[in-house]
């Protein structure tokens, strides 16, 4: 048996407001909770986007009802809220930009509406970028001219992860993260709606450049973004994948096979995280695991709502036993023992100060 820190992702998708047969904070903090992650960082893509006061004060009143682990929640980027978002910042855990198409309403196509976020966000909050092949380059371009770090969300491909690598190495300001899937997951090991996700499943060669270039990434996130399995296999499949429950025991797995040791996996899991999001520490909180454990992953045994994984039939090594979340027992063998409302908002309380300036090489 072995305690580590509380997980912390720093990208998930709850859908709520507006989509909680997907997913509500209840469910989706359970799934949290049964996978080692104690903080989650909830994306603004709700219905309807968290992008203003009233959205925000939603969003909010739901986890904080609801939420079984601890968390914060991102703003929208929105054509009409560089202002207005820049002053609900201290009740935000960073800023989103969504630079290319996925799932919900909230791309920003022209680049001046990225230049006034960029000049209005507070510099030491947090901007995420969702961007994809060439808008990585252009978004870390902005990043420089208005002298900010941008973290890129879920890097896909190799002339992502090398762009990122090269930025790095001249010294700019940028930090990345990875999910689990584009680790373990290539486009042609799933096929029809249940393999739709935002970046795309990528070829062997871009899976390979990711565990190349391990040492600049700077953390592992789920991006979890639950659809129901009958959404994944009707007409129009959202792209999404459930990930808070098998993201830790693909790790550990990876960590059995020698592929990674586990302070790749708590520096991306846990350290850094918190570092890039100017995260508190939570006093009295640790996790438990069976390090080698084999079992089974299968959607029969999660807490997403959404009753289906990726990972269907693939053999893991590594479970999750017990979490305390400040001195109570929030997880055991199993079965979730943290009260709906015990989460709480770690920006309610903080004085961010993130530091984005990690895995510079
Ligand atoms: C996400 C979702 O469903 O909200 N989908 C996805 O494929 N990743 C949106 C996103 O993070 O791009
Ligand atoms: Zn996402």
């Amino acid at each position: 048996m072995l305690r580590l820190p509380g997980l912390i992702d720093p990208h998930v998708h709850m859908r709520e407001p507006g989509a909680a047969h997907k997913e509500d904070w209840d469910s989706g903090t359970q799934a949290a909770l049964a996978g080692g992650s104690t903080i989650l960082l909830a994306m603004p893509n709700t219905t309807p986007p968290v992008t203003d006061s009233t959205t925000l004060d939603l969003a909010l009143d739901c986890a904080r009802a609801k939420a079984r682990c601890d968390y914060a929640q991102f703003l929208g980027a929105g054509p009409d809220n560089p202002t207005s978002a820049a002053e609900l910042a201290p009740r935000a855990t960073g800023l989103k930009m969504y630079l290319d198409q996925t799932f919900g309403p909230l791309r920003l196509d022209d680049m001046t509406l990225w230049m006034e976020h960029f000049d209005h966000w507070p510099t030491h909050l947090p901007i995420v970028a969702h961007a994809e092949g060439r808008s990585i380059a252009a978004v870390i371009l902005l990043a420089q001219l208005f002298d900010r770090p941008v973290h890129i969300a879920h890097v896909a491909r190799r002339e992502e992860i090398l762009l990122i690598r090269a930025a790095k190495e001249k010294g700019l300001k940028v930090t990345c993260e990875v999910a689990p899937h584009h680790l373990f997951l290539c486009a042609a090991d799933l096929s029809g709606g249940r393999g739709e996700v935002r970046p795309r499943l990528a070829a062997p060669e871009d899976q390979q450049a990711l565990w190349d270039n391990l040492d600049i990434i700077d953390c592992f996130a789920t991006d979890h973004a639950p659809h129901t399995a009958a959404e994944k296999d009707g007409p129009n499949p959202p792209p999404g994948f459930p990930g808070l429950e098998t993201a830790l025991p693909l790790l550990l797995t990876a960590v059995y096979e020698g592929r990674l040791s586990l302070e790749d996996v708590l520096m991306r899991c846990h350290t850094n995280p918190r570092c890039i999001f100017g995260l508190p520490e939570q006093p009295d909180t640790w996790i438990e695991i069976d390090p080698d454990a084999p079992w089974t992953i299968t959607a029969a045994q999660t807490f997403t709502r959404c009753a289906w994984t990726p990972f269907e039939g693939r053999p893991v090594r590594g479970k999750v036993t017990r979490v305390v979340l400040r001195g109570q027992v929030a997880y055991e063998h199993g079965k979730i023992l943290a009260p709906a409302g015990f989460g709480r908002d770690v920006r309610s309380n903080s004085t961010q100060k993130p530091n984005p300036n990690l895995n510079q090489l």
